[in-house]
This record gives structure tokens, C-alpha cells and sequence, in this order.
């Protein structure tokens, strides 16, 4: 639960990762082809003095890359140190400065382990902090608001950039390059930050932070799930390889509503499940529902569907329900819950 916040400027913490936020360019027209993950955390905030007129901020560097390269240790580190921070008293909120790359898929790892209702944000940048016109530093801004807000106690992990807050579970990367790239396709904006303040429109439906049965704090691995990515004329050959290196589940990103391609696909998933590899039907297409025994006999085949969570969060999905369980029934009752 959020503590009862003292009196003045909440408090937060701004955990810096790396990425474009903290990138430089050799110009200050340089906007591709920078250098990400080279600008240290006291820098980014020594950059956006006026972060003392909204809250009491300190910074730590967790590390620093680019996000591209982001695994599991990081995730595991992060997540503890989220969690440390989160228990104490004198901390109100955690932003965390990340990479654009991946920020969907830290931020919906975070929303499944993080063990408070106080708020976390996360927050990127699209263009290096050298540009001209840096979004990073009122994204920085906007984000420890947020943090600090009341408003967003109780909301899950959110990512906020470009005056808008999406939910972890929901948000995707839209564009490869531009500063509005960050979408929640059909479900939409949770809300917006404006004249420094968040106006919220919408929650999750779905559990997520305190109300998660998700505990990483005494695991230093994490399960080996992997994606396959569907496409006309497929074979099964990524699907063999993945199993023979040992994953413990596949991610099959399907065609339309999760189709699997017969006779190469489906039954080369079907060997896999019979080695106890649990099989996550998910769809490329980006939005709508996958559909429990829709375009294959899932029940038949002992499959799991996604929902509507699209491949890259399914399989964090999965990798923690394989650290509870490998019963595919309680697996599903998470991704309809979640
Ligand atoms: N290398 C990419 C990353 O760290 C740069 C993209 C960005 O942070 O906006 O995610």
C-alpha cells in the first residue's frame, strides 16, 4: 500500500537503464545513428532542474544499456530493487529511465512482480539528450509528476511519454522513429499529462502489481520461453531448434487469429507439447482476442491462448506462470486474468 505521504514534495526514485534518454549524438542534429546508454542518471537529472519544484528526487544507476539488449538478469535486478525501494517509507513513487526498444515488455515484467500499489512509471525517449528538441527531458519531467502522483497509486506500471499514459499490459511501439510512437492500439490511452498534472480516463481491467500472485524475489532464473513468428509457407524447423535447446514454452505468433499452419506447424507443436514444452498460441496481427479453440482445437491439443496480449508479452506472461506451475489449465486461468 502507498504510505501515508508526509507532508511537501512526494518522493521519487529515478532508476536510470540506459537507452536514447540517456543517448548522445555527435550533433545536436543527429537524431539516428546516436550512440544510446552513455549519459549517466545524475546528468539526466542535473538537465531538468525544475524536477525540485515537483518532487524530492534522487537517482541510482541500475545500469546502463540499450535496451535492445535487455534479458532476464536485468529484469530479475530491476524488479528486486523496485521492490527494496517500494517497501520503505520514504520512498512515494520509482520512475525508471529505459530504452524505447523494449520498454513494453519491462514494463509489463514489472507489472506482474511488483509487490506495491505505489505508482511506477517508465519512460524513454525517441530522440538522443544532444538533439534539438530532446523529448527526453519533459518526458523525465512528466514522469516524476506522475510518479509522485496520487492519481496513479494504485494504477499498475505505466509508461509515459509524449504527454501520454498507457498501461504496461497494453502498450506497444508503433513506430520505429517518431516521438508519439508509443500506442495502445483499439483499448487506448489510459489518459494524458498536462499543464504538469495527469488526468486519468481509464484503468486496467486485468491484475497486475499488488494483486499479482507473481514473487520473483527469491529466483535468479527464469524460465526459457521463446516466439515463433507465423508467416505463408512456414516450416516447423524454429520450433524443433527452440525445443531441442530446451525451452520450457513457445510463443507461436500466428497468422490471423493465432492460425497454425498445417501440416508443417501444428504437429511439429504437438511433438513439443508431448516433451512437456507448454504451447502459447498468440497472434502477429497486433490486436483483437485469440480465440480458445478457435482456429485450432486447443483443448485437443492441450494448447494455451493468449488473449489479447500480443507475442513479446505472452511470453513474459508464460515465463512467470512457468515459475508457479506447468498445469496448462491454471496457465490459462492466468492469461484471462492478467
Ligand atoms: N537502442 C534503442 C534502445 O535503447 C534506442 C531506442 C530508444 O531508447 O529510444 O531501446
Amino acid at each position: 500500500m502507498a504510505n501515508a505521504r508526509g507532508p511537501g514534495l512526494p518522493n521519487v526514485m529515478v532508476l536510470a537503464t540506459g537507452g536514447t534518454i540517456a543517448g548522445s549524438g555527435a550533433s545536436s542534429t543527429t537524431v539516428v545513428g546516436y550512440t544510446a546508454a552513455t549519459v549517466g542518471i545524475e546528468t539526466l537529472l542535473n538537465a531538468v532542474p525544475e524536477l525540485k519544484t515537483v518532487a524530492n528526487v534522487k537517482g541510482e544507476q541500475v545500469f546502463q544499456i540499450a535496451s535492445e539488449n535487455m534479458n532476464n538478469d536485468y529484469w530479475l535486478k530491476l524488479a528486486k530493487r523496485v521492490n527494496t525501494l517500494l517497501a520503505q517509507d520514504d520512498v512515494d513513487g520509482i520512475v525508471i529511465t529505459h530504452g524505447t526498444d523494449t520498454i513494453e515488455e519491462t514494463s509489463y515484467f514489472l507489472n506482474l512482480v511488483v509487490k506495491s500499489k505505489k505508482p511506477v512509471v517508465v519512460v524513454g525517449a525517441m530522440r538522443p539528450s544532444t538533439a534539438i528538441s530532446a523529448d527526453g527531458p519533459i518526458n523525465l519531467f512528466n514522469a516524476v509528476i506522475l510518479a509522485g502522483s496520487e492519481e496513479a497509486v494504485g494504477k499498475g506500471v505505466l509508461v509515459a511519454l509524449n504527454d501520454q499514459i498507457n498501461a504496461a499490459r497494453d502498450v506497444t511501439k508503433n513506430n520505429t522513429s517518431t516521438a508519439d510512437t508509443f500506442r495502445t492500439p483499439e483499448l487506448g490511452f489510459l489518459g494524458y499529462m498536462q499543464g504538469n498534472k495527469p488526468y486519468f480516463y481509464r484503468q486496467s481491467t486485468r491484475r497486475h502489481t499488488a494483486d499479482s500472485e507473481f514473487d520473483v524475489s527469491n529466483l535468479d532464473v527464469l524460465p526459457q520461453v521463446d516466439i515463433v513468428y507465423g508467416y505463408a509457407n512456414m516450416n516447423r524447423v524454429a520450433i524443433d531448434a527452440f525445443v531441442a535447446a530446451g525451452a520450457k514454452g513457445i510463443v507461436h505468433a500466428g497468422v490471423g487469429d493465432g492460425s497454425l499452419a498445417r501440416p508443417a506447424v501444428e504437429p511439429a507443436l504437438d511433438d513439443a507439447r508431448k516433451k512437456g514444452v507448454v504451447i502459447l498460441r498468440s497472434s502477429r496481427v497486433g490486436n483483437g482476442i485469440v480465440a480458445r479453440n478457435g482456429e485450432a482445437k486447443d483443448d485437443e491439443h492441450d494448447f494455451v491462448v493468449s488473449d489479447t496480449l500480443n507475442p513479446q508479452k505472452a511470453r513474459i506472461l508464460l515465463m512467470l506462470a512457468l515459475t508457479k506451475t506447468t498445469d496448462t489449465k491454471d496457465i490459462q486461468r492466468m492469461f484471462f486474468a492478467y
